[in-house]
């Protein structure tokens, strides 16, 4: 690798942060690497070979393993993912649950069903359970309350995350007061014209910022994220989201590849890579040593090995799904989704025998994020 590049990530080591240029040229670095497959690479071309920008993403993710060691040792933990409803006002032009793909046959779980899905998980070992649905006005704050109470009371020990989208400073302050502990909201892209190629102009990246603001001020513990390989992203585009992770300080941060659906507007889009969304891994573990960072069912959807690989490269949480069976197969954000045929107990074994098999162990408790405290024994000094 050249040595810009190697000097890029032992500054990021040490400090934990670059500028937006910096950035930009530490994704290209990688971005650009198809240039080394061309057959007649003169020798004035200047972009990395493949070989080079692999030589990047290894030495990334040591780095990033070490300082993941040094947080959180060799333990995973696990989220009990529980996709409530697939219906959805909106219409992202990614997803395939979005409202006018009616193909899509629609489902919302009950409150009986929910709660069973809790208990089983218990039973298992989860510690979180994650309610995830599309934004389904049913789940109103009256019922969302209900159930986080329901769940709290069940389950005193288990933290609760919910994923509902966008709603109302009010609402988000509700269903805080009622237990909810943690929020995740995927900013999707810091880049505002981005953001509008990826959605239609009745959503508001504006507004999506103001949900991030007011769930990190109620006091949640907030996750933000977007897909790798979306498209219309660029290094500049994800060098901005990088440089909003790290100013915006997410307690996790949820990123997997970018994977077309058949009945969206994206259907023919190439789908985001396994080695690009590792490198952002390990480079967003560098900025946050303490971040919560799933390797996600996208990542094993594209390659096997995926989620080893995540883990491998700077990752430390995985989400089973919980959800019933009847429904798996309904909740298809992206083409071949995986586990939609599994059983909630064969999903929790199968992971755990994945993450044993590269030295890593599952862990059963609730996984907060590591406090600032913990965070300075790590040498984590943000403005050093
Ligand atoms: N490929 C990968 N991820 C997707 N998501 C939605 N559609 C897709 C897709 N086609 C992600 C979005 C959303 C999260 C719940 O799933 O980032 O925030
Ligand atoms: Fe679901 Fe492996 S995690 S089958």
């Amino acid at each position: 690798m050249d040595e810009r590049t190697a000097a890029l990530i032992e500054k990021l080591e040490t400090r934990h942060f670059l500028t937006l240029a910096e950035y930009e040229s530490l994704i290209g670095y990688m971005i650009e690497k198809p240039a080394s497959d061309r057959a007649k690479r003169t020798s004035e071309d200047e972009s990395p070979t493949g070989h080079q920008a692999d030589e990047a993403a290894a030495l990334l993710a040591e780095k990033a393993s070490a300082v993941r060691q040094r947080v959180y040792g060799r333990d995973v933990y696990i989220r009990g993912l529980i996709e409530i409803s697939n219906i959805c006002k909106n219409d992202c032009y990614y997803c395939g649950i979005r409202r006018s793909n009616h193909f899509c046959e629609r489902y919302r779980l009950s409150e009986q069903e929910i709660l069973e899905c809790c208990a089983q998980g218990y039973e298992l070992g989860f510690r979180t359970f994650v309610l995830q649905g599309g934004e389904d006005a049913h789940f109103s704050d009256e019922l969302v309350c209900r159930l986080v109470g329901q769940i709290k009371r069940n389950h005193p020990d288990c933290a609760v995350t919910l994923s509902l989208g966008e709603r109302s400073r009010e609402s988000y302050q509700r269903m805080f007061d009622a237990g909810a502990d943690r929020y995740l909201l995927r900013h999707e892209t810091a880049d505002k014209a981005h953001y509008e190629k990826l959605h239609p102009p009745q959503m508001s990246f504006d507004n999506r910022m103001r949900c991030l603001r007011d769930l990190r001020e109620i006091g949640y513990q907030v996750g933000c994220g977007f897909m790798v390989g979306s498209p219309y992203q660029t290094a500049r585009t994800l060098a901005e989201d990088l440089k909003f992770i790290d100013e915006f300080h997410p307690d996790m941060c949820g990123i997997g590849p970018f994977i077309p659906h058949q009945a969206t507007p994206f259907a023919k889009e190439p789908a985001g890579t396994v080695e690009l969304t590792c490198y952002l891994l390990s480079i967003i573990r560098l900025i946050h040593p303490n971040v919560l960072l799933p390797s996600t069912t996208a990542l094993g959807t594209i390659d096997p090995q995926g989620r080893e690989k995540g883990i491998l490269a700077g990752a430390n949480v995985v989400m089973p799904n919980l959800s019933p069976i009847s429904v798996r197969k309904k909740y298809e954000l992206y083409d071949n989704k995986i586990c939609t045929g599994d059983e909630s107990a064969q999903c929790r074994h199968c992971l755990e025998q994945r993450m044993e098999s590269i030295g890593y162990h599952v862990v059963t408790d609730r996984g907060d994020v590591r406090g600032w405290e913990d965070s300075k024994q790590v040498g984590y000094e943000r403005n050093a």
